[in-house]
Order: C-alpha cells, then sequence, then structure tokens
C-alpha cells in the first residue's frame, strides 16, 4: 500500500546516501550485476534503456558499464545527487532525471529498448497503469512483439 504522495521523497531523500552506501556493499553489488546480466540476455546494448526509480543508480551504471545508453529517473532529488555522483566520479556515461513516475513518463513512445523498474513499483499509487506505460508503449516494436508473443 503506498503512503501518501509525497511520503517517498522525504522518506527516500533522507536514506538517499545510506541507499547509495548499501548498495556498495559487496553482495549487492552482487545482485545488481546478477541482474544487470540478466537484463542483457533480454535487451542488447546499446539500449537506449531506462532505470525507472534509480534510487542510487547501481543498476543504471551497472548498465552503462556494459555499454547501454541509460537514463536513470526517480523522484527523490538526492537519490538523484547520489546516483549522479558515482557517475561522474568514474567517468561513466549515465543520465539521471528527477520526475515522479505516478505521472506520465516525459519520454516519447518506443524511446527505449527496455527498462528495469527495481523496488520502485510498490510505491506508485497505480502500479498497473505504470506497467502498462513501460510495457508497450515505450518499448521499440521489435522488443513489444517478444513480450507480448
Ligand atoms: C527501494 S528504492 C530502490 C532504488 C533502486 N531501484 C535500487 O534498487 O537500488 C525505491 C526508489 O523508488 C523511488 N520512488 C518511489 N516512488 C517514486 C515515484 N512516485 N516517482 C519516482 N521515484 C519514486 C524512490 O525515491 C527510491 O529511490
Amino acid at each position: 500500500m503506498p503512503g501518501p504522495h509525497w511520503f517517498f521523497r522525504f522518506m527516500y531523500d533522507r536514506e538517499s546516501a545510506a541507499w547509495g552506501r548499501r548498495r556498495d556493499e559487496p553482495e549487492h553489488r552482487d545482485l545488481v550485476e546478477r541482474i544487470a546480466d540478466e537484463f542483457a540476455n533480454v535487451v542488447a546494448p546499446p539500449g537506449p534503456v531506462a532505470d525507472l526509480g534509480c534510487g542510487p543508480g547501481a543498476h543504471a551504471l551497472a548498465l552503462a558499464r556494459r555499454g547501454y545508453e541509460v537514463v536513470g529517473v526517480d523522484g527523490a532529488p538526492r537519490m538523484v545527487e547520489v546516483a549522479r555522483t558515482p557517475a561522474g566520479r568514474d567517468e561513466v556515461d549515465a543520465t539521471f532525471d528527477v520526475h515522479d513516475l505516478s505521472a506520465p513518463l516525459r519520454f516519447a513512445d518506443a524511446s527505449f529498448g527496455g527498462v528495469l523498474a527495481i523496488l520502485a513499483l510498490q510505491h506508485l499509487p497505480h502500479p498497473a497503469a505504470f506497467i502498462a506505460e513501460t510495457r508497450t508503449p515505450s518499448l521499440s516494436p521489435s522488443v513489444r512483439a517478444e513480450v507480448n508473443g
């Protein structure tokens, strides 16, 4: 059950540095790398791809290191700041934007070859609408055909 609309921003802004550190721990790094590998089994680089609800940006950066053109999107501005920090430090080419995922995405239809949304859906008031938006119109026609059978 999602909290009030503003609550995720308050909570995750406060927790942004801690989330960044957590995703840097060895077992988290391992998990992130495995998810990026699984993603690569479905969507070939260079994408472009999106990490929606990207938090500190660990998955987006793992994909960028694999050669994807990545945009990470999160509604908590301090999370996005944390995500941008390793991107700058390691000279990994990824873009991070602040956007509330409960509003329509600011990307044109068929902008992406694939999207990740890790641990983000539970916060959204209308997850089915979000899935519908990311699952079909945002995917390129070839990927959409594969997903839909
Ligand atoms: C549990 S964290 C997961 C972060 C990242 N996906 C990861 O696995 O490291 C959930 C993230 O979703 C973001 N989020 C929650 N509700 C959101 C919304 N309505 N719009 C944009 N981001 C949202 C939070 O700010 C937070 O960064």
